[in-house]
């Protein structure tokens, strides 16, 4: 989730005048924020470049379901079918590999994830 988020960024809108840390965003202001920019920021993660599954991460925030008012309403519905799915995947799809370059959907504001990834597997169960 926080290496490699679905959505890398969003977008604001100021209505009106904002100060935030002593910059003015005047009012009619658009902010692109790069939520998977923050999800590497060296001041909060511990090695934030590394992907490691077994260091347990509950307590680093992340921004990959966004924050405040908009904070993503289907995050508890997205994490437990992960949870489901990715367990399945392993029994289904035993020794999946990659099989050849990814490629990658564009990176900014939107779904990211990968638009062409070749895989092979072995019959599952
Ligand atoms: C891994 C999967 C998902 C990711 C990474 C994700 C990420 C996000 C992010 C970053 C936002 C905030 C956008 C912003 O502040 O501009 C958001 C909002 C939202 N998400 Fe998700 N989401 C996921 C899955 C889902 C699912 C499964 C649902 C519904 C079934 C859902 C419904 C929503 C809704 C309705 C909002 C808007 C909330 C609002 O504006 O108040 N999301 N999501």
């Amino acid at each position: 989730m926080r290496y490699f988020g679905a959505v890398r960024g969003t977008m604001r809108y100021a209505s009106t005048d904002i100060v935030y840390r002593d910059v003015l965003f005047p009012a009619g202001t658009f902010v692109a924020i790069g939520l998977a920019e923050a999800n590497r920021d060296g001041n909060v993660f511990v090695a934030p470049q590394d992907f490691d599954i077994t260091v347990q991460k509950s307590d680093q925030p992340q921004l990959t379901f966004g924050s405040g008012i908009h904070y993503c309403l289907g995050q508890a519905l997205a994490r437990a079918e992960l949870q489901e799915a990715l367990p399945l995947l392993a029994r289904r799809m035993p020794h999946l590999c990659l099989d050849g370059p990814t490629q990658w959907k564009p990176d900014g504001v939107g779904i990211f994830g990968p638009a062409h990834m070749p895989i092979t597997f072995d019959p599952g169960h």
